[in-house]
């Protein structure tokens, strides 16, 4: 099958919970695409190429970032950058602090961020754009340049999009 047919694949294993984790939240949930293996290539292979830019490094953000951006860098063969909630790392160089739904939050990342590395941002949703924007910042704040932001999904009418105008989606729902 074509790329393009992985993807609509792909994208039909999204799975909507209504009400969860609250009354009136319609949840998209990605563990029946990653439970599939022709739907997890796709949806690596869709990130990759929907990058740009050249990349030397493929962050992804804690926790359902983390498989995407790992499946991600297999293939272009670069490393993967975890960037993660406060405390989580032995070493963390950097840290951002940022506001979240319910309070503030912090990211950190590792030594292995280099001053002047090219890094291709991922995490599974753009919805507020809240955690994504904390996560180039920190980048930034590394001395580090993000090349490319991506997503598997954009959950539209949240205000991510203004929040992260340079977000490549694969899907929007
Ligand atoms: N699914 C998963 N994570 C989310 C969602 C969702 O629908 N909305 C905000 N974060």
């Amino acid at each position: 099958a074509s790329e393009e047919t992985n993807l609509v694949y792909a994208r039909s294993l999204i799975r909507t919970i209504q009400d969860y984790p609250q009354p009136g939240v319609a949840f998209r949930d990605i563990t029946p695409l990653l439970g599939d293996g022709k739907a997890l290539r796709a949806v690596a292979h869709g990130l990759l190429d929907q990058a740009s830019t050249s990349f030397d490094v493929v962050a992804g953000i804690e926790a359902r970032g983390f498989i995407f951006a790992g499946a991600v860098a297999a293939i272009a063969d670069t490393g993967m950058l975890p960037i993660r909630k406060a405390g989580k790392l032995p070493v963390p160089a950097h840290q951002i602090s940022y506001d979240k739904e319910y309070g503030p939050d912090t990211l950190e990342v590792s030594p292995e961020l280099k001053p002047g590395m090219r890094v291709l941002l991922i995490d599974d949703i753009l919805a507020t754009g809240g955690t994504l924007k904390a996560g180039a910042d920190l980048i930034e704040l590394a001395g580090a340049q993000v090349a490319g932001v991506g997503v598997v999904m954009e959950l539209e009418g949240l205000g991510g999009r203004r929040v992260m105008p340079q977000t490549q989606a694969l899907f929007t729902m």
